[in-house]
């Protein structure tokens, strides 16, 4: 893949998560099969507008990708009005994505806010392939109503499997809503976590911040905290310096980085 040129994809299918989340899955024209880890990204040409950076999330089909947007800007309403056929382009995936290597044999836990969910729900899918090499397997999914609820139908389904912890909260519940009203960070304060769990996090810079400091106040040592950051991003491969915390580049050395290795840099990441 030429770094800067993006290559062209045909839309397959979209989806509408929410009001204001959609879903777009593609497929490349070449039929090119790429590889990637969970956590990392992509950067989306929605031609005549411009392009943004978005989680990459695997289907069934080893051709066809996804990703999942917020409707917020100029490049997400754009790509909202895209259907079946239409063209974009896509350059990555970049970054470095989340270490499920080094994590086997531990317990991990996922912890999304809002529309942090994509690179979680990719890391799950990947976890669940080989499941066998994880032990404890915890997600928590935070979002602001149960109208926001994206991935509805992926959480039915792991909520049905005895192997995998499934939690949510919503700050402002509804009459149909059964579970936790409040902050996504509160069901760290109900989870019995042992010391040996490895805490993958994606979300909004506050909820990031108060569910890092939970976690450590639980006895989770800084090395075992991976928050994903977010920062604006142009190149997405470390030339252009718009997305640095102190030396690191979040494209390039990110957007997974190590609580320790963060605070190496930076007081305050968030
Ligand atoms: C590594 C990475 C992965 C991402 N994955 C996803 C994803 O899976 N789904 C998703 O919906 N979004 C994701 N984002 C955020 C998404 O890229 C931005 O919201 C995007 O720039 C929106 O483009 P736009 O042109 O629609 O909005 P714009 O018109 O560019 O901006 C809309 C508003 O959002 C602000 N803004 C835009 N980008 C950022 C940013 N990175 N940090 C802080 N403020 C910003 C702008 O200042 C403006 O106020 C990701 C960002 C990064 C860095
Ligand atoms: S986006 Fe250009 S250096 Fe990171």
């Amino acid at each position: 893949m030429k770094t800067f040129q993006p290559e062209l994809a045909k839309i397959i299918k979209t989806r509408e998560e929410t009001d204001s989340v959609k879903t777009i899955r593609f497929r490349f024209l070449n039929k090119k099969i790429i590889r990637f880890h969970p956590g990392q990204f992509i950067m989306v040409t929605a031609f005549g507008v411009g392009e943004a950076p978005f989680g990459i999330v695997q289907t069934k089909k080893d051709n066809e990708y996804e990703f999942t947007f917020r409707i917020v800007g100029k490049v997400t309403s754009k790509l909202a009005e895209l259907k079946k056929g239409n063209i974009i382009g896509i350059r990555g995936p970049f970054g470095n994505g989340f270490p499920l290597k080094e994590v086997k044999n531990k317990n991990v836990l996922l912890l999304a806010g809002g529309i942090g969910i994509p690179p979680i729900k990719s890391t799950l899918l990947k976890i669940l392939e080989e499941r066998e090499k994880y032990r404890r397997v915890i997600i928590c999914y935070g979002i602001k109503s149960p109208d926001d609820f994206v991935y509805k139908k992926d959480f039915d389904s792991w909520i049905k499997r005895n192997d995998v912890e499934v939690y949510l909260s919503a700050d402002r519940g509804s009459d149909k809503w059964g579970w936790h009203v409040g902050f996504v960070t509160d069901l760290i304060d109900e989870l019995n976590l042992s010391k040996n769990t490895a805490c993958f996090i994606c979300g909004p810079p506050i909820m990031m911040k108060v569910a890092s400091q939970k976690l450590m106040r639980k006895g989770i040592k800084e090395s075992n905290i991976y928050p994903s950051f977010e920062r604006l991003m142009q190149c997405g491969v470390g030339k252009c310096g718009h997305c640095n915390i102190g030396s690191l580049y979040v494209c390039r050395d990110g957007p997974v980085i190590r609580l320790d290795r963060i605070l190496k840099e930076v007081e305050n990441a968030w």
